[in-house]
C-alpha cells in the first residue's frame, strides 16, 4: 500500500486525506484539528461545502506548519466565469497563502440562481484555471477537476469523453481527478484513463457515503476480519493498494478519524473480491440527492 502519490507537478499528495463533505461548520474545525494533529496531513473541502472557513480555522488550531500539510479545494459551480475571485475567496476563507490543489468541482457552469450556464463552455473555465496556475503557481500549486460521469451520464463513459476534450486543448495536464470510487461504484473506464495519462484519482465517498451498505457486506467484513481490521479500513485500504489513488474518508467522529487512517495491505485476490460486489450491489453513493441535475438543464444523473 502506498502513504503517498507524486503529482505531475512533482508535488507529493499524500493517499489518505479526510474528506469534509456534509461535515457541519459547528464540526468540521474539529475534525480537521484532530485530524491533523492525529497524523493526517491532506485535507479537502470546497467553496460549495460552505465550510472553507472552519476548515482555515482547523488547518491554524492543529498548530502543524502549513507546508507540511495538502490542501484541496473546488471552484464552485456559480464562480465559473469568475475564476481569479473565486481563488481569491478560497485563499481569504481558508486563510491561507497558497492551495495545493484546486479542482474545478464540476463540469457543469451555473448562475447564482442555481440555473444551468448554458452560455458558458466550462473548457473556458479551465483555460482561466490553467492561467492562473501558470502565472502564479506560488499561490495555485495544482489544477485538476472533480468530472463525474453520474452529472453527464447517459453514456456510461462519457467521464473519459470529457477528459479527453480537456487534454486535447489543456497546456496543463489535470493533476487529479476527483470522482466517487468505492466497490459498488468502481468507474473502471476513467480510473484507467487517468492513470494511462498520469492522473491522480482520488476517491470521494470511499465508504459509500451516509449508512452505507458496504460497510455491512460480507466480502468487505470478511476480509476486515481476515486483517483484524474494520470494514471502513478496508474500503479505505482498496484505494491505497492501487497506483496513483488517494482517498478521502470522511468523518467528522473523532475514533473514526483515527481509524480510518489505519491503512492495510491487500492482495490481488481481495482486490478482485471486491471488485466483484459491484456486479450485484450496485449504487453511487449520492445518487438520490442529485436527481435535481436534469431540471438544470443538464443530462439527468443516473
Ligand atoms: P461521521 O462523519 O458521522 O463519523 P464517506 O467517506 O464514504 O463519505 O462516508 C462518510 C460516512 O461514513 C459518514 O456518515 C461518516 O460518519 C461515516 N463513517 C466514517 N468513518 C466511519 C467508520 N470508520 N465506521 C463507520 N462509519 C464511518
Amino acid at each position: 500500500a502506498t502513504t503517498s502519490v507524486t503529482l505531475n507537478t512533482g508535488a507529493i499528495m499524500p493517499t489518505v486525506g479526510l474528506g469534509t463533505w456534509k461535515s457541519k461548520p459547528g464540526q468540521v474545525e474539529h475534525a480537521v484539528e484532530y485530524a491533523l494533529k492525529n497524523g493526517y496531513r491532506h485535507i479537502d473541502t470546497a467553496a460549495g461545502y460552505q465550510n472553507e472557513t472552519e476548515v482555515g480555522q482547523g488547518l491554524k488550531a492543529s498548530g502543524v506548519p502549513r507546508e507540511q500539510i495538502f490542501v484541496t479545494t473546488k471552484l464552485d459551480n456559480p464562480d465559473q466565469r469568475n475564476v481569479p475571485e473565486a481563488l481569491e475567496s478560497s485563499l481569504q476563507k481558508l486563510d491561507t497563502p497558497y492551495i495545493d490543489l484546486w479542482l474545478m468541482h464540476w463540469p457543469a457552469p451555473m448562475t447564482r440562481n442555481g440555473k444551468a450556464d448554458k452560455g458558458h463552455d466550462w473548457l473556458d473555465t479551465w483555460k482561466a484555471m490553467e492561467d492562473l496556475h501558470l502565472a502564479h503557481p506560488e499561490k495555485l500549486r495544482a489544477i485538476g477537476n472533480a468530472a463525474n460521469s453520474r452529472l453527464l451520464s447517459g453514456v456510461s463513459n462519457f467521464s473519459v469523453e470529457y477528459l479527453e476534450r480537456l487534454l486535447k486543448v489543456a497546456r496543463v495536464v489535470p493533476a487529479a481527478n476527483q470522482i466517487e470510487l468505492h466497490p459498488s461504484c468502481p468507474q473502471h473506464d476513467v480510473v484507467e484513463f487517468c492513470q494511462s495519462k498520469g492522473i491522480v484519482l482520488t476517491a470521494y465517498s470511499p465508504l459509500g457515503s451516509d449508512n452505507s451498505p458496504l460497510l455491512k457486506n460480507e466480502v468487505v467484513n470478511k476480509i476486515a476480519s481476515k486483517y483484524g481490521v474494520s470494514p471502513a479500513n478496508v474500503l479505505v485500504s482498496l484505494h491505497a493498494n492501487k497506483p496513483l489513488h488517494t482517498v478521502l474518508p470522511k468523518s467528522v467522529t473523532n475514533e473514526r478519524i483515527l481509524a480510518n487512517a489505519k491503512i492495510v495491505d491487500l492482495t490481488e485476490e481481495d482486490i478482485n473480491d471486491l471488485h466483484k460486489i459491484d456486479e450485484t450491489h450496485h449504487f453511487r453513493a449520492c445518487h438520490p440527492a442529485w436527481t435535481g441535475w436534469g431540471g438544470l438543464g443538464f443530462p439527468d444523473c443516473k
